[in-house]
């Protein structure tokens, strides 16, 4: 597998700073640094600072925060702003995770805020898109993908565009066990893809998979030229099972 691989970690609401720094510690002494794999922990906001102190300089990994606000500073209790993350350690964020979005009740319009603001900040937008099962079943998979895509990037630079990483996660598949299959997922990522060209982004968009990802189905997702990564929810805060499954896939 040539191409380079990103691996992400979504850890949620798990892992607080004592034990985001002791799995950060125990995974930087196990796992060494690979060229052609690229490594993102997203802890919780109150987890970033200790997760990125305990992975120090590596060129190889990121950590980002699980959510942001637009706006800068100010009177917004309980909101982490971009710069505010950014100070923690961060160096980009998840956007329009379909747990912000359908747990929390973020728009498109939302989410096309957050990514203003990282792009503003220079930080880098993980954009989540995804369908819920109704919508799959509606046959409505494409639209409501495309949709999500357009309304947060619509009117972005070229530049932008190639700064921005996109996560496809079936809502059905999330923390569920099912998962698309590697061809379907394939399929949507191809499209997403599209859409970008189209949108103006100048180099091939890296478009990860996300949805009960482990190290029983990894491979075969990975085997899709069409997915560039994984981003992972439960089968990433184990540190010896997340080395194990960022070791599987080249
Ligand atoms: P999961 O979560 O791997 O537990 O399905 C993925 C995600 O929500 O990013």
């Amino acid at each position: 597998m040539s191409r380079r691989l990103i691996y992400a970690a979504n850890w949620k609401m798990h892992h607080g700073p004592v034990a985001a720094r002791a799995f950060a510690e125990r995974f930087g002494a196990t796992v060494e640094p690979r060229e052609e794999r690229e490594l993102w922990f997203f802890p919780p906001a109150v987890s970033i600072a200790a997760t990125a102190e305990a992975l120090g300089a590596r060129s190889d990994t990121s950590v980002g925060a699980q959510n942001v606000y637009w706006e800068q500073k100010g009177a917004f209790t309980g909101e982490s702003s971009v710069p505010l993350v950014a100070e923690a350690g961060a160096l980009g964020a998840l956007v329009g995770h379909s747990e912000r979005r359908h747990i929390f009740g973020e728009t498109d319009a939302d989410t096309a805020r957050k990514v203003t603001a990282l792009l503003a900040g220079g930080l880098v937008p993980m954009l989540c898109v995804g369908e819920t099962l109704a919508e799959r079943e509606a046959g409505d998979t494409e639209q409501v993908v495309m949709r999500q895509l357009r309304a947060a990037l619509d009117g972005r630079t070229p530049a932008e565009l190639d700064r921005t990483l996109i996560a496809y996660e079936p809502v059905w598949a999330i923390g569920t066990g099912r998962n698309a299959t590697p061809s379907d997922a394939a399929m949507v990522h191809r499209s997403i893809r599209a859409e970008l060209a189209r949108l103006g982004a100048r180099g091939r968009a890296p478009v990860l998979y996300g949805g009960s990802v482990n190290a029983r189905n990894i491979l075969a997702l990975l085997a899709e030229a069409e997915l560039d990564g994984v981003l992972v929810g439960g089968a990433s805060l184990d540190p010896d099972g997340w080395a194990e499954l960022v070791g599987l896939g080249g």
